[in-house]
């Protein structure tokens, strides 16, 4: 019998979730999951933060809370606790009233939504993105409603850097009031930052050619375990009296990966427009989702409200943090140590989850197919992958593979 749906197409697989199955799938007892961004302790196991458990118990056992719908923004004691996490609380933007949060389904659910109202609302169409990005960017924006992505180069292959002139080059062509991409802090998936002084001339560009950041803040405190550090290029751009807005999510820094939690921060020069946006920002919520999760937004509402919470909480971003930076400085001593050709330094200073390691498709597929090492094809790792058991492994394979395949 004919069907309807005879002529529906078979999409692309989703990469890192593909690669990530089929390392699951791989019996081999030496395999490494350098896939999917998701934190991985010594023992190369999901971690669940001390402080997360301390709080789910003690919510469990709370007969006050029940579970009626949250109201279509989400629980005002958590999008309030996460805009000052960003902003930080004492920010002028935050203290004026200027400055709101609205709870999303985490870090994506922010993008669509920021991104839903800027074509809805101030109809933008365009948007830019770095080049590379994270592989889901493109697709929310554009099934957003914005008709046309554009990229800015990022990456400089050769010197394994940002390639700063070819960046700030695309963002002076630019067409005003395009939207740009900018990653807040261990860029996804480079785990490049461009530098404060850079910074300062990307502000300075956009300033003048009318440029609208829409910021994506994945990491906070995950990637160098403090979190003003790491907000420091969203505080800069609102201390310069930037309107912006900003997705942040909670997947990473609370290790809430699967319970959705995110926040989109708009930063307004004006208080009196507040009601406004939010009343547009409802409307669309309300006709995609309705409204937001309960359970991690009040784990997260709950550490970033107590003191003695949110202590233990940044106790646990620098454990995630410092091991991260310990595998990054172990892998490169002992590729270095093997003399394996190429430089191999930005291992280390890469910063946050991703290393782009300049392994070539064929280094990858050899690594993948040889060694049951998995990693994406652009070369990108998850440093989480790697585990003080494993690394020696890794090491050796990325060494004998380079020897092998020199490109
Ligand atoms: C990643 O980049 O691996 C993570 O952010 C997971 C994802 O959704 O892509």
């Amino acid at each position: 019998m004919a069907s309807r749906f005879a002529d529906v197409k078979l999409g692309p697989p989703i990469e890192v979730f593909a690669v990530n199955k089929a390392c699951v799938d791989d019996p081999h007892p030496d395999k490494i999951n350098m896939t999917v961004g998701a934190y991985r302790d010594d023992e190369g196991k999901p971690w669940v933060l001390p402080v997360v458990r301390k709080t789910e118990r003690a919510m469990a056992d709370d007969c006050t809370l029940n579970h009626e719908y949250l109201p279509v923004l989400g629980l005002e004691a958590f999008s309030s606790a996460a805009t000052g996490m960003l902003l930080g609380p004492d920010h002028p933007a935050v203290a004026e009233g200027r400055a709101f949060g609205v709870q999303t389904l985490s870090g994506t659910g922010a993008l669509r939504v920021g991104a839903e109202f800027l074509t809805r609302q101030l109809k933008y169409s365009t948007f830019y993105m770095s080049n590379p990005s994270w592989g889901n960017h493109k697709l929310v924006f554009l099934n957003a409603g914005f008709a046309e992505c554009r990229e800015y180069r990022y990456w400089d292959a050769a010197g394994r850097t940002v390639d700063f002139a070819g960046l700030l080059e695309d963002l002076r062509a630019a067409p005003e009031n395009a939207v740009v991409i900018l990653h807040a802090c261990a860029h996804n998936p480079t785990g490049c930052d461009p530098s404060r002084e850079q910074w300062e001339q990307i502000a300075d560009v956009m300033k003048e050619k009318k440029l609208f950041p829409f910021f994506d803040s994945a990491y906070q405190g995950f990637a160098s375990g403090d979190l003003d550090k790491d907000a420091w290029a969203v505080r800069y751009f609102a201390g310069r009296g930037f309107e912006f807005v900003c997705a942040q999510s909670f997947a990473k820094n609370f290790g809430l990966y699967n319970e959705r939690v995110g926040n989109l921060t708009m930063v307004l020069n004006d208080k009196q427009l507040v009601p406004q946006v939010k009343s547009q920002v409802t409307l669309i919520v309300r006709g995609m989702y309705s409204n937001p999760p309960n359970h991690g937004g009040r784990i997260v509402a709950t550490v970033l409200n107590n003191p003695q919470l949110f202590e233990e909480w940044k106790e646990c971003i620098r454990t995630m943090a410092n091991r991260i930076l310990a595998m990054r400085k172990g892998l490169r001593q002992r590729l270095q140590a093997l003399g394996t050709p190429g430089g191999w330094d930005h291992i280390e200073t890469q910063i946050g989850m991703f290393s782009y390691t300049g392994l070539t498709p064929r280094q990858v597929e050899h690594l993948v197919g040889h060694y049951h090492v998995y990693l994406l094809k652009s070369g990108r790792v998850s440093m989480c992958g790697v585990t003080p058991h494993n690394i020696d492994y890794l090491a050796k394979a990325i060494h004998e593979t380079v020897l092998l395949l020199p490109d």
